[in-house]
Order: C-alpha cells, then structure tokens, then sequence
C-alpha cells in the first residue's frame, strides 16, 4: 500500500523547484511590482523597535529586511520558509545590507517555535499554502505572545487581480485549460474567500479577525520603448500562463505571446502597463 504524502510535501516540492528558481531569479522584479502591497501591510502591521517578529513564507526576505529594519539593533527578527533557494538569496541580501535577521528553512506549519515569543507574526503571500491551514495557524499561534499581532496579506479572487486574469484569459484559446483548483487546494487564491480566512483563524484560536480590502494599480512594466517585452517576460515567468506553458511546444507559445501581447497593450499607460491587483490586509489576535 502507498504511503499518504506527507503534509506540504507538494509545496515543498514546488518551491523548490522551478518556482523557488523563478522566484529568485526575478526577485528584484517581483519586489518592484509588490512595493505599493508591501507598504500598506507593513503600514497595518506597525513593526515597532525592539519587537520580536516572525516573517512565515519569508522568500527572498524583501520583507523580512524591512521588519529588521524596523525592529531595529534591539529587536529579534526571524523568517520562515520551506524553499532553499529563496533562504539563500535573503541570507545574501541580509548580509549585504548588514542586517542580522534569522533564517529558518522549515515548515511554519509544523516547526516548534518557542512558545508565546513573537509579538508580530507577519507575512506578505506566505500563508496560503498549507494543506492543513487551521492546524498550521495553531502551531503559528502558539509562538505568539499573549497580547501579539498577526497581520498578513493575501490576494483576493485571480478574476479581480488584472495582473494575473488577463493575460490568462488571453492565453487560454492556445493552452490546455489549468484545471480549477478544488476548494480548500493550497496556491495563490486559496484565501479569496473571506469566510473561510475568517472561518480557519477563529478555528485556530484567533480572535479578533479583521479582513479589510485593498485595490490598487500595480505596474507590471515601468515607460519605456519594451514596455510590453518586459511584461510579456514577466508573464512567461511568474503565475499561472508561466505554470501552463511548462507543459506545452513552442509553437503554443508563440501564440500565447501574441495574445497575451494584444491584451496586455490594452493597459498601457503614462505610468507604465498598469493592472489592478485584489488583496485582503488580514489581521487577528491571538
Ligand atoms: C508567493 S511566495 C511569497 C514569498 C515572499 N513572502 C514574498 O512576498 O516575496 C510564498 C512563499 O511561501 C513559502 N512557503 C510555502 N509554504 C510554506 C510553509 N509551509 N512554511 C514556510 N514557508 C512556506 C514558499 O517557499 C514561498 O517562499
């Protein structure tokens, strides 16, 4: 009889893998394209001196740097995450800035953190892969100080997010359909649905759920003469037209450049290639 996958094996897997790799390769990119998302989560979650943070799903640490930062000398920062590559790249980019962070290459899910020890547990997208999200936000609320801050952000649905939907619109005529994820499938939009955060936290024990909206552009491509080339290259390597054309011959590609090329010219503007993006700011007590 076949064993049971072990719980995130497959995200575990997967980051990495190509997507770990990706997302280090583009990080800098990706960093850009997140700036205005970042700046109001870390508005919301208020990072004060001397505190003691934990960043769950850390990546390539952009986060993690802007919490040390803001602890400063006194405080104690730590960030999580299961993908090698992604750990490797924050190490490089703390040491740079001179800035000592922890790293930990571990499932938050089930990794034994000191208990009550954070006062702010913080992620940017870090937390919507668990198989298991009610169980793996107990163990994340154990660490947590009585008194401490949760605060997190998620996308809303991919249809509201222009970033991810239109190009994926305009490549599916050419590719084979990603199937739709069945409810409750760890991935980007599994915490789309507000009852269901709402529902997962309070089964963990958190009180005080708090999930507020936040629309706004997000520029996929500064101005520029390769404007569209560079949001095409973005497209082919980051989300779900890039997951779909792993699978598929060059010549589908070709024509999904051109599609996605066509729809993507749609959202040019003065500013840059302009698509709006859906998120919840999540806040919780514990
Ligand atoms: C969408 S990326 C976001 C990375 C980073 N927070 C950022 O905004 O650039 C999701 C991250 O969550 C991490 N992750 C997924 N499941 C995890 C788990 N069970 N424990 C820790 N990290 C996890 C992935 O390795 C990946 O780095």
């Amino acid at each position: 009889m076949s064993q049971p996958a072990a719980l995130n094996q497959d995200q575990i897997d997967y980051w990495n893998g190509e997507a770990g790799a990706s997302w280090t390769r583009n990080q800098e990119r990706v960093d850009r394209f997140l700036a205005p998302i970042t700046a109001k989560v870390l508005d919301a979650a208020k990072p004060a001196k001397g505190e003691a943070i934990l960043d769950i799903g850390c990546g390539c640490g952009e986060t993690t740097l802007a919490l040390a930062e803001a602890a400063g000398p006194a405080g104690k920062v730590t960030g999580v995450d299961i993908s090698a590559p992604m750990l490797e790249r924050a190490r490089e980019r703390a040491a740079a800035k001179g800035l000592a962070p922890e790293f930990i290459k571990a499932d938050a899910a089930s990794y034994d953190f000191t208990p009550e020890s954070f006062d702010l547990v913080f992620s940017r997208f870090g937390v919507m892969f668990f198989d298991e999200p009610a169980a793996a936000f107990a163990n994340i609320r154990k660490a947590m100080k009585p008194g401490g801050r949760l605060s997190f952000v998620c996308w809303r649905e991919a249809k509201e997010n222009e970033w991810v939907f239109r190009p994926l619109v305009a490549a599916l005529p050419h590719i084979t359909p990603p199937e739709p994820p069945a409810p409750g499938t760890p991935g980007p939009f599994a915490f789309a649905d507000e009852g269901h955060v709402r529902g997962l936290l309070e089964e963990a024990g958190f009180d005080k759920v708090h999930l507020d909206p936040l629309d706004l552009d997000l520029i996929m491509a500064e101005g520029g003469a390769d404007m569209l080339d560079q949001s095409i290259n973005f497209v082919l390597e980051i989300g779900p037209v890039a997951r779909a054309l792993k699978s598929e011959s060059e010549a589908v590609t070709e024509k999904v450049i051109g599609s996605v090329r066509e729809e993507l010219a749609k959202f040019e503007t003065p500013k840059g290639l302009v698509l709006k993006g859906a998120c919840w700011i999540v806040s919780a007590r514990p």
